[in-house]
């Protein structure tokens, strides 16, 4: 199957009432693990590689892994770079034809707005679609903490949109990146707002621990991209956790690592089910907002 941009993939399968799952992807194994749940789903999905994640493996050797997996895959795949900010890796990617995501959300608005015009520009002449963000998504991949403007204002981004021409935006409605502390309430108002002024694909990071019912809402209102990243990670780890209590302890790769791999399949499995609304009810209709 051939590797779609972020753009291609939206526009075919981000429909009303449907959301592309995207999940972050460290190596070979959570490669093959989000690969082989969006194939037995049969659905599409975007491989996140974050800026973060390059600390552990070089972008030319995650990117092949992926590139691999979307070229034998029976889905359609993009392949993303995640909260690219340094301008070195955003133009490695473009060069390799990677859809970016670039985080300027801790910029003052007109930096934003400067800067990432700058990277949509380049990477629409390199053939490839921008994700950018206004309003601040703290934890996690995003390395960025900045509560000057934590919420992304429908006006503003209205702006941000046209004035950057960027495919999708990353938008700020109460989500944030890891664990909610407490618990969580998505700004399902502001998120009407933002979709009744803004009219390419808005993205919903900070995907895991949020309610099935928030995420459901998200949809019906206009979200058409999710991430995902710490569910996965935790399942992982947990796996890992569980074969190596084991007396003996297994010290073969494959039997290490197969058991991670699967809990991969089955939380990517789960996150893609509960995207797809099975259960989603007509909640707007019902005023739940
Ligand atoms: P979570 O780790 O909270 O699922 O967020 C992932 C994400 O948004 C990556 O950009």
């Amino acid at each position: 199957m051939s590797i779609y941009t972020l753009a291609a993939l939206l526009d075919k399968f981000g429909h009303e009432n449907h959301a592309v799952c995207s999940f972050n992807v460290y190596n070979m194994e959570f490669t093959q693990g989000v690969m082989q749940a969006a194939q037995e789903e049969n659905v599409p999905v975007v491989l996140m590689i974050s800026e973060l994640a390059l600390e552990f493996t070089p972008l030319e050797m995650i990117a092949t892994i992926c590139q691999t997996a979307a070229r034998n895959s029976t889905v359609p795949v993009c392949i993303l770079l995640d909260h690219g900010n340094s301008s070195a890796v955003i133009q490695e990617c473009l060069r390799m034809g990677i859809s970016v995501m670039f985080d300027g959300s801790n910029l003052p608005l007109e930096e934003n707005i400067q800067l990432t015009a700058y990277y949509a520009d380049l990477a629409h002449r390199h053939h490839v679609s921008i994700e950018a963000e206004l309003g601040s998504i703290s934890g996690g991949e995003s390395q960025i903490e900045s509560n000057t403007r934590p919420f992304t204002d429908p006006a503003e981004a209205e702006r941000f949109m046209r004035e950057t021409g960027i495919d999708a935006l990353a938008i700020s409605i109460g989500n944030r990146h890891g664990f909610y502390k407490g618990k969580t309430e998505l700004d399902f108002s502001r998120l009407k707002a933002i979709r009744e002024k803004v009219d390419i694909p808005l993205v919903l990071h900070g995907g895991s621990d949020l309610p099935e019912s928030q995420i459901n809402l998200a949809i019906e209102y206009g979200i058409r991209k999710i991430n995902f990243g710490t569910d996965v990670k935790f399942a992982f780890a947990q796996a890992m956790k569980q074969v190596l209590s084991q007396d003996p302890m297994p010290f073969q790769p494959i039997q290490i690592l197969s058991p991670c791999r699967n809990a991969v399949v089955e939380e990517v499995r789960k996150k893609i089910r509960i995207s797809r609304g099975e259960g989603r009810a007509g909640r707007v209709a019902a005023g739940a907002v």
